[in-house]
């Protein structure tokens, strides 16, 4: 039933049950910190239908994370192309976002390795970046406890100039 699994987690494509739950996740100031905006319900429901039918063509993708054990979908962990240009672009990028309810308890950690070993070992990607606001601490240590080394950092060229959350931070994996 799942793409990729964990001792704790279960990466799967998207169902239409997790599209409310995803809905209110990107709703939430929380969890939307570090982004220029929230996202309304038909934003969300179109940017879900668009992954699904990329992870259903067999493409890798951000994939649907739930808790094995109870089946709760908790948020997203995967792969993707990031559509921005940059001096590191063309690349694959690695991301997360969870639900706040399920934040300090190794979710994110656990869900993003196994996604670098499905990039690496299944997909035979060389490398693998992510990036994030120079703000946004937590997602920054994600990638430092998966192994990711800082590269620069750099202005996001799809954010406003002079916000905080234009400049970021870029770090890299490689396939060793
Ligand atoms: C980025 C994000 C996923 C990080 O969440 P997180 O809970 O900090 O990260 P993890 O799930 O890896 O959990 C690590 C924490 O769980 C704790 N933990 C508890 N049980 C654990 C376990 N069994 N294994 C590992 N860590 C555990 C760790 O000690 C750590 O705690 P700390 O924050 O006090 O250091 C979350 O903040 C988020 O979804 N943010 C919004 C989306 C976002 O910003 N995405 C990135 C944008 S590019």
């Amino acid at each position: 039933m799942y793409l990729i699994e964990t001792q704790r987690l279960g990466l799967r494509n998207w169902l239409e049950s997790d599209i409310h739950v995803f809905a209110e996740m990107n709703k939430d100031p929380k969890v939307m910190e570090f982004f220029p905006k929230i996202l309304t319900f038909e934003e969300t429901r179109k940017w879900v239908e668009k992954i699904r039918d990329n992870i259903a063509k067999g493409e890798f993708g951000l994939w649907a994370v739930e808790i094995k054990q109870t089946c709760e979908f908790i948020g997203f962990a995967g792969l993707s192309v990031p559509k921005f240009q940059a001096d590191f672009t063309p690349c694959i990028e690695i991301g997360w976002r969870f639900g706040y309810k399920h934040w300090g308890k190794g979710y994110a950690q656990e869900a993003a390795c196994e996604c670098l070993n499905f990039g690496f070992n299944k997909l035979n990607i060389k490398e693998i970046v992510s990036f994030t606001s120079a703000i946004n601490m937590r997602s920054i240590n994600v990638m430092k406890r998966i192994g990711m080394q800082y590269v620069k950092e750099f202005e996001h060229p799809n954010i406003e100039r002079g916000s905080n959350l234009c400049k970021h931070v870029l770090y890299i994996k490689k396939n060793s």
